[in-house]
């Protein structure tokens, strides 16, 4: 009689997992990758762009990226946009986020190519054809080679420049894109960029980081201004299909975690670093005033940080800067107070659970960090979550776990409007190069860069259709 109880026991708890969270129909389910990463530099505007001219060098006789990598073809989606979208059509997509060339499109300052452009209305064209919302970033890391030439963030008239750009790609594709990103992960394009110098333009200075960091802020804000000009509001980050429209950032977020939540100095550093890493950058472009503090914890502090209004730049008062957030989400980070450390701490996450590339798989994470991220009261979206895993050992767990989370954050009334899994092809992984995978399509990088959809594929095909029911 005991087994027959435990059998209508189990039964029911499986009949009700097996309902999952109910999405509204406005969702999106995309996947997400960035021009650079896939199209190929050589295809429309050969070695414009800072990185290329970077990929090609090298540092004390050692190149600058991991075997000697670079993105002359990377994975010819250029040419090959077609064949990618019926992968992602097939995975049921119904979005699909990527970049745009700044450096192929204004390949000299304020001359545009025509062919550039035209290729794009093209690849904007075979997505709504295909019935997926294409979101489109102006920058993913990567400047023309002019920019940098002329002084990049740390000029007061890059904005402008920044400006003069997104003016052209709005009123040339305005009519194919209503989703528009104006920067992928500002705050690592700053540090990575300008403060520790190992990304283009290599610059190692604090202090014109906190500038470039400053003007980013101020081309977001003008460049918001100028889209709501040209396409008009979207309130509350809906277009009139009640889908995701308007202007944000992607912003790049981690989980940092005290090692002992205890000790009060591990808690007050971490949430030091938290704040300046996830959310300083944000809160400023709504409170128009840029904040950016090193951990008062930390022998950094004397790097101080920066704390400068930002000008109305003839934009309004009580414009929108942020239709909606995008939350940039890998991994955890737990990390211990230390006088013995030069930088005053220690990261001392498990090793356990981890991606290819090191990073920890943690899913709660997610959901962590989408309840943080409501308090600025806006729209979210989930704009790159994935992982390196070049044998799919790990990624149809990553996609469950994640997506249950994501449905306890939908559950809890967290206003989520989309997802998109980094990413659907392998591709060019920056400093990395094509050696970290974190496709749900392998590229078979020595055959032709053939397309070979993996097990997780189907795995996130599948969730995505069983939150569709
Ligand atoms: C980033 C970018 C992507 C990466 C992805 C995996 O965070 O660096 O947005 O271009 O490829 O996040 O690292």
């Amino acid at each position: 009689m005991r087994c027959l109880l435990a059998i209508v026991v189990l039964a029911s708890t499986q009949f009700c997992f097996a309902d999952k969270t109910k999405y509204p129909t406005e969702f999106l389910w995309g996947v997400a990758f960035s021009a650079h990463q896939t199209e190929g530099s050589i295809e429309g505007g050969g070695d414009n762009s800072d990185w290329y001219e970077f990929e090609l060098g090298s540092k004390n006789g050692k190149p600058n990226i991991k075997h000697a990598h670079n993105t002359a073809i990377a994975v010819d989606h250029w040419n090959r946009f077609e064949e990618d979208f019926d992968l992602a059509k097939n995975l049921g997509a119904e979005t699909l986020r990527t970049s745009i060339a700044w450096d192929k499109i204004e390949p000299k300052p304020g001359e545009f190519n025509k062919d550039v452009i035209e290729h794009y209305k093209k690849v904007l064209n075979a997505l709504k054809k295909r019935g997926i919302k294409p979101m489109l970033a102006f920058h993913h890391f990567v400047h023309p080679k002019w920019f940098h030439e002329i002084g990049g963030w740390t000029n007061d008239e890059s904005p402008k420049w920044f400006l003069r750009y997104v003016d052209y790609v709005v009123r040339e594709l305005g009519d194919l894109c209503d989703l528009w990103i104006t920067f992928n992960e500002p705050v690592l394009q700053v540090a990575f960029g300008y403060m520790i110098g190992i990304t283009p333009p290599l610059l190692y200075n604090p202090w014109k980081a906190f500038d470039a960091a400053w003007n980013i802020a101020r081309a977001h804000r003008m460049a918001a201004y100028r889209i709501h000009q040209l396409q008009g509001p979207s309130p509350n980050g809906r277009g009139s299909d009640g889908k995701l429209r308007g202007v944000g950032i992607a912003q790049s977020t981690q989980i940092f975690e005290p090692a002992d939540p205890k000790n009060p100095d591990d808690v007050k550093v971490v949430s030091e670093i938290e704040e300046l890493v996830n959310w300083s950058f944000l809160r400023s472009i709504e409170e128009g005033h840029l904040r950016m503090q090193f951990p008062k914890s930390l022998v950094s502090s004397l790097l101080g940080g920066i704390n400068r209004p930002l000008p109305q730049d003839d934009i309004p008062m009580g414009e929108t800067f942020q239709d909606w957030i995008g939350i940039n989400y890998y991994s955890r980070y737990v990390i211990k107070k230390s006088s013995w450390s030069p930088i005053g701490l220690v990261w001392v996450t498990p090793q356990i659970n981890l991606g290819d590339n090191g990073w920890q798989i943690y899913p709660t994470g997610l959901e962590k960090l989408l309840v943080k991220a409501s308090e600025f009261k806006k729209p979210l979206v989930v704009s790159e979550n994935g992982l390196a895993d070049a044998i799919d050992s790990r990624r149809p767990k990553f996609i469950r776990d994640h997506l249950k989370h994501l449905d306890h954050a939908i559950e809890k009334g967290i206003d989520v409007r989309g997802y998109y899994f980094w990413s659907l092809l392998d591709n060019f992984e920056w400093l990395d190069g094509y050696e970290k995978r974190f496709g749900l399509v392998e590229i078979k990088y020595g055959d032709n860069l053939e397309r070979v959809p993996r097990p997780s594929f189907n795995v996130y095909k599948n969730e995505i259709s069983e939150r569709r029911r």
